[in-house]
């Protein structure tokens, strides 16, 4: 997989990314909205685990990186739900966009341009027939995104996320949705 936007190229894991990526996950302010940062190792096997899903799936989350420059600037893309999260939305869909950036490069409309190409992606080579997207119910940046990709609010599939503990104060979660 290899797309090209007009500022980003959208393309699977090399070995390069494994210290950037590291480096935004690691950032307290990119991770504002989820239960912790990632230490350098767990960040690397998220990387390794992204690399195996790459190669049994075909696509994972991946890499995206300035067409001008080559630089890396975040992770994007399309991913399998786990089942424990997926039985949580309604409909169980089956398949998420999601994205990470650096935060040197939020506010330029980066990741919604990533995500048109990526839903266009789903729809057309993958022939996928729905794309959900969702986050904590505080997050708005991330739901800006998925207004400006053309997905739509689902507030009948809110849900509490399964992988946090009862109460945890990032549990509530909003579902996004857009159907071929
Ligand atoms: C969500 C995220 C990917 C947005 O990427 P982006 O390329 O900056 O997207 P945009 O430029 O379109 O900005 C989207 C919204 O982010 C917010 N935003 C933009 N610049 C920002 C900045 N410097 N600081 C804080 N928020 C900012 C604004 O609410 C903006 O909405 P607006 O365009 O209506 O003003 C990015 O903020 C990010 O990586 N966040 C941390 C990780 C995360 O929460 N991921 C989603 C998990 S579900």
């Amino acid at each position: 997989m290899r797309i090209e936007t007009d500022r980003l190229v959208l393309r699977p894991w090399q070995e390069s990314d494994r210290a950037p990526l590291a480096s935004v996950l690691g950032d307290p302010e990119v991770r504002r909205f989820y239960p912790t940062v990632l230490t350098v190792e767990q960040a690397g096997a998220q990387f390794d685990y992204a690399l195996a899903r790459q190669a049994e799936v075909g696509f994972h989350f991946g890499a995206a990186e300035l067409k001008a420059t080559g630089q890396f600037v975040g992770l994007i893309g399309l991913g399998y739900i786990p089942d424990e999260t997926r039985a949580a939305i309604r409909g169980n869909p089956a398949i998420e966009i999601g994205w990470q950036f650096d935060r040197s490069v939020w506010g330029q409309g980066l990741a919604p341009e990533g995500a048109r190409a990526l839903l266009a992606y789903g729809f057309g080579t993958l022939g996928l027939d729905e794309i959900v997207a969702f986050t904590f119910r505080g997050n708005l940046p991330s739901q800006r995104v998925m207004e400006k990709a053309g997905m739509t609010r689902d507030p009948a599939a809110d849900f509490e996320h399964p992988r946090l503990e009862l109460g945890h104060p990032l549990r509530p979660h909003v579902v996004y949705r857009i159907a071929r």
